[in-house]
């Protein structure tokens, strides 16, 4: 049998973060160290290759918060190269925490049959590479168990032991190492010890759609904005950003609500919302709540899209790939 490859692909975050004392967990800057350099310093990594070989590609070097297009494109595209090899077993992504669940959900959609068998696995830390006990190690860790598991399919998120999917996983909270929760679907599984405990298998019938990936190449992505619903909310958010010309002068083509409960929008903005749509923007609507997802008896009479269960950045990923499609 041919010896299987994991590949890793680094994008920066605070997983490859450098502060000037080891003992700064915050005071640092995200996407410093290659992602050679920090496979290479991770003790124990030969027990959990259990014989496969591992290389990486250094994609890009960001604090997640200024990921884009561009860096989506080339992971996909690199994803798709990588897992065309048979020998290759999974890929292995690197990545910062604040958008990790942006890309994932992104490459899930992305990806479509090329993860029908072979896993994405997302990992990422909440100290930088130079703190004095780092979580970024033994997340790759994890992260490499996971993408070596025979039964691993799909785009996950690996963190602080726990294996969430593209599609629910969110991150909640902004210091904790454990940051990461599933809502209502809870962990797909954990990694205990670099044994794979699953919680449970993706449905079939709840599979994301999937969009072919040779359509968007060469293409730059429909402007896809997000407004927030709240107490005193108006329609002045709405008309601004209908007004603003986007990074590339581009129209509005898609706008999602992050509603109050339900997805409900107070009047005013409602009233914005329709006007929008009559000009031709799509709208999307979905919840500001951390759990749950906007559930509807009937497809309002705006026409507005409703994803059921997904969060407003998530729900922004899958219009700007439906309006690519
Ligand atoms: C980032 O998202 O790149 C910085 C924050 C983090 O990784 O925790």
């Amino acid at each position: 049998m041919a010896t299987r490859k994991i590949i890793v692909l680094g994008t920066g975050g605070t997983i490859a973060g450098r502060a000037g004392d080891a003992a700064d967990n915050v005071g640092y800057r995200a996407g410093e160290v290659q992602v050679a350099d920090l496979l290479s310093g991770i003790a124990g990594m030969a027990q959990r290759l259990d014989g496969a070989v591992m290389s990486s590609e250094q994609i890009a070097q960001v604090d997640s918060k200024d990921m884009d297009w561009a860096v989506w494109r080339a992971l996909a595209q690199a994803c798709v190269r990588y897992l065309q090899d048979e020998a290759v077993a999974g890929v292995v992504i690197t990545h910062g925490t604040d958008t990790v669940e942006e890309t994932a959900y992104f490459l899930e959609l992305a990806l479509g049959s090329a993860v029908a068998q072979k896993p994405v696995v997302l990992t990422c830390a909440m100290r930088p590479a130079s703190a004095a006990t780092p979580d970024g190690p033994q997340n790759v860790l994890d992260a490499v168990s996971v993408a070596l598991h025979p039964q691993a399919q799909g785009v996950m998120v690996v963190c602080a032991g726990a294996i969430h999917d593209a599609r629910h996983v969110q991150k909640a909270h902004t210091y904790r190492v454990d940051a990461f929760e599933s809502g209502d679907a809870g962990p797909r599984g954990w990694v205990e010890e670099g044994t794979v405990r699953w919680n449970f298998r993706p449905l079939q019938s709840a599979a994301a759609p999937s969009y072919s990936l040779a359509q968007w190449l060469d293409r730059s992505p429909p402007r896809v904005d997000i407004v927030l619903n709240y107490a005193g909310a108006g329609a002045h958010v709405v008309n601004a950003v209908l007004d603003a010309s986007g990074p590339e002068h581009e129209r509005l083509a898609g706008l999602v609500v992050a509603g109050t409960g339900n997805g409900t929008v107070n009047s005013q903005l409602q009233e914005a919302l329709e006007r929008a749509a009559a000009a031709g923007v799509h709208v999307a609507l979905a919840s500001r709540c951390a759990k749950g997802g906007v559930v509807r008896s009937e497809e309002p009479a705006t026409g507005f899209r409703v994803y059921p269960g997904l969060s407003a950045v998530k729900a922004r990923v899958r219009l700007m790939c439906e309006l690519m499609a």
